[in-house]
């Protein structure tokens, strides 16, 4: 694919993390790894950067971006953490885990980053090449997945390249696919400290909540029905036909299988039916479904238990027509 940009891919290495940081401070792009998905960063303190990251995914501007920071502290130089934030701040990060959270008034940020919202995404990444970079930034990083927006998410550096070749300016290249392989759980704390799960994802919040009652640390429990503004209906789609829930009897000659458990596939999530590689696997299988000449995707089922419940998201949200 060729596009306005030489996309660059170097390796996550001290040379090209310092490289990328000088890329981002100049304004550029740069897809880099973190332990979800692929992130495409840009400086959160310029309306330009930040309207480059929008630009080359084609993302709706009403879609508000997460901020990256390196800890709860970075954290509080832009929202007013309420006092259970705080805790998950200082002592749970770095995780899968992003804060909704009141934004300050005064943050040094770009308007398009919270797209006029009075509450900030956070999230402190667990991931070196990651942290690395976000030490050497003086300026915390805005970053969506690294796709095409509506498109399948990345898990590799051949991913991003995949719908960003020529719209971005660098790919930091970890060699290695992302270990948890989908997006964030996000987590909508208000400010009187009740909260809400708008994402699902890696990180359970029946645990958390858990440890943090058993910790005497309160936190509320207003599960709620409103959804990240971002939560299109379909999402991470691959482009063709997809049905979920396939029994072996129900495959066609012409699907291309994604397969869990005893239901082997032309790619198969876990064969052992582990729950985190097929998380891993995911955005990996659907990527390949993508390219294959097959003309429809079937899946097999997939338990609708722990992080199965992110994985099942994913899939209905990627089977949805557009
Ligand atoms: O794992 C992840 O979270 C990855 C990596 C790169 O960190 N990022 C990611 O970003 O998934 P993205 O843009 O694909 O998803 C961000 C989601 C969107 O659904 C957006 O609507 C929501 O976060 N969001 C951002 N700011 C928000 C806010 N102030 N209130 C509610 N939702 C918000
Ligand atoms: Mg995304």
């Amino acid at each position: 694919m060729s596009g306005k940009y030489a996309t660059e891919t170097i390796l996550a290495d001290r040379h090209g993390i310092a490289r990328a940081a000088e890329v981002l401070r100049e304004g550029g792009l740069v897809a880099v790894p973190t332990e979800t998905v692929y992130g495409l960063a840009a400086r959160a303190d310029s309306d330009e950067a930040v309207a480059r990251i929008y630009e080359a995914k084609g993302r709706p501007s009403f879609n508000p971006l997460i901020v990256h920071v390196r800890n709860g502290a970075q954290a509080r130089d832009y929202a007013e953490l309420p006092h259970n934030a705080g805790i998950i701040a200082d002592h749970y990060w770095p995780a899968p885990l992003t804060l909704v959270v009141p934004r300050k008034p005064d943050a040094r940020l770009a308007a398009a980053v919270t797209a006029g919202l009075d509450t900030v995404a956070l999230r402190s990444p667990n991931h070196p090449v990651m942290q690395a970079l976000l030490a050497e930034c003086a300026f915390p990083l805005a970053a969506p997945s690294a796709n095409r927006s509506g498109f399948v998410s990345p898990t590799s550096a051949a991913h991003v390249a995949a719908t960003l070749d020529g719209r971005i300016d660098l790919i930091l290249d970890d060699g290695r696919p992302c270990k948890e392989g989908l997006e964030s759980t996000i987590l909508a704390i208000r400010a009187d400290g009740r909260w809400e799960e708008l994402r699902p994802g890696p990180v359970d919040l029946d645990r958390l909540h858990r440890y943090y009652r058993d910790s005497a640390l309160p936190i509320g429990e207003a599960k709620g029905g409103i959804e990240a503004p971002g939560q299109l209906a379909s999402h991470y789609a691959p482009g063709k036909p997809m049905r979920l829930n396939i029994s072996s009897g129900e495959v066609a000659p012409d699907d291309f299988v994604i397969g869990f458990g005893a239901i082997s596939g032309d790619s198969t999530l876990s064969a052992r039916g582990d729950l985190s590689e097929a998380a891993a696997r995911l955005y990996a299988c659907l990527h390949e479904g993508a390219r294959s000449e097959k003309p429809r995707i079937a899946v097999a089922p997939v338990p609708e238990e722990g992080i199965g419940i992110a994985i099942n998201d994913r899939l209905r949200r990627a089977a949805t027509p557009t």
